[in-house]
């Protein structure tokens, strides 16, 4: 048996280790790591040392074999707090099941493939407001898009008008966050600094919807049947209370933020891929003609688009929307032949993980036969994780699948994106994997183009 300490590292710097890429060039560390120390190996920053696991085995053990032997990571939870409460992303234990139990009808099959049509409706809607011939940054639509889709279905209302300001108030939470993460001393968030002043507004902003949202629907008093009459309305099991007001808006932040953010990149780093790939995207646009032959797909259609669902997961292969899957060890345990103690911080990188070249040749190549159905069976469990495993398995995972799908099949129907190789895309892990400066594509409507 090995015990953490004597795994191996990549080498680091006197006292802060490997701040500095971690704070800048975070994806390639974890790429540093796997390949130098193998499927489990550890880097530092500054006094704390983080364990990354890079197979398919131990992502197994931590996720699901052993998962009550770990907890999210306590400085996700500390760093979050203000925006996400104690919601199903951040929360632990015994309150963690109790809420999942409850969420989980808004995501049954049943209840999701109700939600296809909105998902179409508005896919089909934004893209007219594209004029024939503009650059788009595709990265930002398809933000406002999945941001429109989650209001929508979820919480049956339509937040188009404030998508951009949402969207504004979030990615400043997200580089707040960030920022603390990989800072030697954060300044409190209660002090009054320029960064804190901003957090707090942006805070605020998120709030005003949330509180809103919750409040127009107390008073309209009626069961929608979606996911926030669930909230409001459903009884625990154990002593029939509510949820409080507090806990409704943890969750319903957690859903919003973790409901379109993830998709939104998924799709903007499919078009970026497909941009950069003519014949794939070509044979993912005749897909489409073929199946919908003009018509908006329906949950139906989705089972007749296969490549369209090849192009998508081999996207989040290349670029995982949540790029890295954090844990603590809660009482310590072995892994494979290693003793991890108690408090150790855990890594599992998707992003690092996907481009094992074992399990994926040739990993940086886009390459969607990947996902034929028997290619995908000779791949061994959890070495694609883009939903993460276990019980804290995505809950949003069908929903997210199905979205995106009939997004890019609704979208390769009516436009072509032309991408300008001039820009330099750079993958930028904020939480979520985003590209730093947007993604700017040229749109031309299929039909004013001449056939
Ligand atoms: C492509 C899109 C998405 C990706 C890649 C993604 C990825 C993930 C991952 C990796 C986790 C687990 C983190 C962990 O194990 O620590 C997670 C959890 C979660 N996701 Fe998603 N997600 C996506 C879409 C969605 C959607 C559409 C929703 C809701 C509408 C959602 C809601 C959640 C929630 C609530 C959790 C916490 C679940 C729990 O801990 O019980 N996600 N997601």
């Amino acid at each position: 048996m090995t015990p953490s300490l004597t795994l191996p590292s990549v080498r680091g710097l006197p006292f802060i280790g490997n701040l500095p890429k971690f704070r800048w060039d975070r994806l390639n560390l974890y790429l540093q790591v796997s390949r130098e120390c193998g499927d489990i190996g550890t880097f530092r920053i500054a006094s704390r040392t983080v364990v990354l696991l890079n197979s398919a085995e131990l992502a197994h053990a931590v996720l699901v074999e052993q998962a009550d032997a770990f907890e999210k990571p306590r400085i996700l939870r500390v760093l979050t707090e203000p925006v996400l409460g104690n919601g199903l992303l951040t929360s632990d234990n015994q309150f963690h099941r109790r809420q999942r139990k409850l969420v989980a009808p808004a995501f049954q099959h049943r209840r999701i493939t109700t939600y296809a049509d909105v998902m179409a409706d508005y896919a089909e809607r934004i893209q007219r407001e594209w004029p024939h011939g503009r650059t788009i940054d595709v990265a930002q639509e398809m933000m406002r898009l999945t941001l429109w889709i989650v209001g929508k279905t979820l919480f049956d209302v339509d937040v188009l008008d404030e998508a951009e300001e949402l969207g504004a108030a979030l990615e400043t939470m997200m580089r707040s966050f960030n920022k603390r993460l990989s800072t030697l001393l954060p300044v409190p968030l209660h002090w009054p600094t320029p960064g804190n002043r901003r957090l707090q507004r942006a805070i605020e902003r998120l709030d005003a919807t949330i509180y809103r949202i919750i409040r127009e629907r107390r008073a309209s008093d009626d069961d929608r049947g979606d996911l926030l009459s669930i909230l409001l309305q459903t009884q625990y099991e154990d002593d029939g209370s509510y949820m409080s007001d507090r806990q409704v808006h943890d969750e319903a932040m957690t859903l919003f933020l973790a409901g379109h953010e993830t998709t939104a990149n998924a799709l903007a780093w499919s078009w970026y891929l497909l941009g950069q790939h003519a014949d794939i995207y070509a044979r993912m646009r005749a897909e489409a003609d073929r199946v919908l032959a003009g018509r908006i797909p329906t949950f139906e259609d989705l089972a007749h688009l296969p490549y369209t669902l090849q192009v998508l997961k081999e996207a989040m292969r290349l670029y995982p929307p949540a790029p890295v899957i954090g844990r603590q060890v809660a009482r310590t345990v072995t892994i494979g032949d290693h003793i991890l103690p108690r408090g150790t911080d855990i890594v599992i990188s998707p992003y690092a993980l996907h481009r094992r070249p074992d399990y994926f040749p040739e990993p940086e190549r886009f390459d969607p036969e990947r996902w034929t159905p028997e290619a995908e069976r000779r791949l061994p469990r959890h070495a694609y994780l883009p939903f993460s495993a276990g019980p804290r398995i995505c809950i949003g995972n069908h929903f997210a699948m199905m979205e995106a799908h009939i997004i890019l099949a609704t979208l390769a129907q009516r436009v072509i994106f032309e991408l300008d190789p001039r820009q330099h895309i750079k993958p930028e892990p904020l939480i979520t994997l985003r590209p730093r400066n947007g993604i700017k594509l040229r749109v031309l409507h299929r039909a004013d183009l001449p056939a």
